[in-house]
């Protein structure tokens, strides 16, 4: 894959159910950490590691979405009476002028590996990235993604993204089998979904960034419904090592697993404290906070 990725699939047509009732009007991509949805965050992710085609892979009831990437007409004419400048380029630069948005629907929820193959007519046969902006990943220096993609051009290979986890969440995640791996990246030599930490082959979980091969559409187009009726990714991708090089790739960074409650808080915590400007304001509200229910963190 010595051809740099220059499309990021968005597939954000799940259900969200863990986040009932907001999610039954707001999709979960659109809750904010701070002031910009998760969303955001993940394409710029894209957008820094080179992508200049975004395609969301969408189900009816997201509007949201759609509406976030246009053009707001008349809120832009809104502020620029009101001399609002700087939120008027905020609305503005959600997306620079050289990137384009593509949405394409996905009528059925039939799983993650569907979700990537609805993409497959704006793909096309080149290689791409895949995203799941509920995983949030924070970097002082390159994204995730960039530092994947670098990767994948570098070794001409595909590249998952993969952190440690405990032993006892192996049933929560994809683990690779990557025995050359040497602490940074290393061949995928099997990847199996949810293996019960007796039988995981390691503790190396597959997280929401992928960079493939247009290869993995003929598996996911032969792919047999797995767990639960969906057609899984983790699936079509054990079947692509077959013939393909893929590397798992541990980036450096911090992931927080924005598809759950813990996970959302815990981003905000930490986005708050690490904001220019609004980390005094939650030191002390959340310190206030502590001192109120009487918990001490410090000893
Ligand atoms: P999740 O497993 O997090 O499912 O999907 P979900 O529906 O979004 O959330 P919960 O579990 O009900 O709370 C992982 C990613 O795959 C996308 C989701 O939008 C999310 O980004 N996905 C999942 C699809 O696009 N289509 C599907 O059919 C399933």
């Amino acid at each position: 894959m010595a051809q740099r990725i220059r499309k990021a699939v968005f597939p954000v047509a799940g259900l969200g159910t863990r986040f009932l009732p907001a999610t039954k009007t707001v999709p979960k991509e659109m809750l904010p950490i701070i002031d910009r949805p998760l969303i955001q965050y993940a394409v710029d992710e894209a957008i820094e590691a080179g992508c200049e085609t975004l395609i969301f892979v969408t189900n009816r009831y997201k509007h949201a979405v759609a509406d976030y990437f246009d053009k707001a007409y008349e809120l832009e004419q809104k502020l620029e009476k009101a001399g609002k400048l700087e939120q008027l380029a905020l609305v503005r630069e959600i997306l620079p002028p050289h990137v384009r948005a593509v949405f394409v629907t996905q009528a059925e929820a039939l799983g993650l590996g569907h979700a990537v193959l609805c993409a497959k007519p704006v793909v096309g046969d080149e290689p791409f990235a895949v995203l799941l902006p509920d995983d949030l990943i924070w970097n002082r220096g390159p994204g995730a993604l960039k530092q994947m993609a670098d990767h994948a051009e570098a070794e001409d290979v595909g590249v998952v993204a993969v952190q440690d986890v405990p032993r006892a969440l192996t049933g929560s995640y994809g683990i690779v089998s990557a025995p050359d791996f040497n602490q940074r990246h290393g061949l995928i030599q099997a990847i199996v979904e949810k293996p019960d930490p007796t039988d995981a082959p390691s503790t190396l979980a597959v997280v929401g960034r992928y960079v493939l091969p247009p290869g993995i559409f003929h598996y996911l187009e032969t792919a047999a419904p797995g767990a639960g009726g969906e057609i899984q990714l983790t699936d079509a991708i054990a079947r692509l090592i077959t013939d393909t090089r893929v590397d798992a790739y541990r980036f450096k960074g911090t992931r927080f697993d924005c598809g759950t409650h813990m996970g959302l808080i815990e981003a905000t915590i930490r986005f708050a404290l690490d904001h220019e400007t609004l980390s005094e304001g939650a030191r002390a509200t959340m310190q206030a906070a502590l001192d109120e229910l009487g918990v001490r963190i410090v000893e």
